[in-house]
Parts: C-alpha cells; sequence; structure tokens
C-alpha cells in the first residue's frame, strides 16, 4: 500500500540519517552532524505525517492499538532526538539507548504483525 511504503521509506532515511549525525558528533564533525542532524529532524516530519496519515486511514479498526502505535512512534523520534542531543553535549546516552531498542522492536511488532495495514 501506497502510504505504507512511504512510512516505512521515511523511518529507515531517517535512522540511516541519525547514525551519520551520531557518527559525525562523534568524529568531532560539528559542523557536519549539525547539517545531517537538520536533516534527520526534517524526516522526523514526514514520519509523523505519513504515520497521522496512516492512522486516521485505519484507526477504526482498533483505536486503542492504533493510539499506542502513534504514541510508540512519537517516543521513538523523542528518543532519537534526545541521544542526538545527549551526544552533541558529550553526555551519557544509555538509557535512552535501551528505550529506544525497546520502543523500535514494540513499533516492528505492533506495525508488522499486530496491526492489519499491510505493505
Ligand atoms: C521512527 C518512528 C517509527 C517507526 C520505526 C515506525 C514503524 C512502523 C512500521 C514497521 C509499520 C508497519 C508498516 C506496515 O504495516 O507495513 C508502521 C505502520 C504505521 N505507523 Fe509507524 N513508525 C514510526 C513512527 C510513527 C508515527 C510518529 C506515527 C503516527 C503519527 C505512526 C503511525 C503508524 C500507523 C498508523 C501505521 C499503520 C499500522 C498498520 O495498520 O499496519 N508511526 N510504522
Amino acid at each position: 500500500m501506497y502510504t505504507t511504503h512511504a512510512h516505512i521509506t521515511t523511518w529507515v532515511i531517517a535512522i540511516i540519517l541519525f547514525f551519520i549525525a551520531l557518527a559525525l558528533y562523534k568524529g568531532g564533525n560539528a559542523k557536519g552532524a549539525k547539517i545531517v542532524h537538520m536533516i534527520t529532524r526534517l524526516f522526523y516530519i514526514l514520519i509523523i505525517v505519513t504515520g497521522a496519515f496512516l492512522f486516521f486511514k485505519f484507526q477504526k479498526a482498533n483505536p486503542a492499538l492504533y493510539g499506542i502505535k502513534l504514541l510508540d512512534g512519537l517516543l521513538i523520534i523523542g528518543m532519537l532526538e534526545m541521544i542526538l542531543v545527549k551526544v552533541k553535549k558529550g553526555k551519557g546516552t544509555g538509557l535512552f539507548w535501551i528505550l529506544f531498542i525497546i520502543f523500535f522492536i514494540a513499533a516492528l511488532y505492533l506495525g508488522f504483525v499486530k496491526l492489519p495495514a499491510t505493505i
């Protein structure tokens, strides 16, 4: 389904950009990191737009579970952003990585296994 493809594409690209920004921050390339971080943020918006579209289209099938998927998606974005900001400031990121992995696995499970809309 078209929007699902768009949604998957946006979060896959966002996560790739996230790792590039992370590597640049860690490598001390502050300027490069800042640019890639900004583009990553643009992709957060695209994830939310495509996710919201799917949400409004399909949520009647199971509003509670779709609500959890929506919240989970927003939490993932929150964790990605927290990790980048903490790395930029040279602070610890351990807790945010753990939460990111938990929320990410939950999103894959909900999106691909539990919720009805399929590719
Ligand atoms: C980085 C963050 C996110 C990840 C990794 C993610 C992951 C996924 C995955 C794996 C699917 C299943 C695609 C499929 O059914 O083929 C999906 C579907 C969906 N996502 Fe996200 N998502 C994210 C953010 C969001 C956000 C922010 C929203 C809401 C604003 C959202 C709402 C939805 C909805 C409504 C579906 C359709 C579920 C279904 O019926 O299968 N997602 N997402």
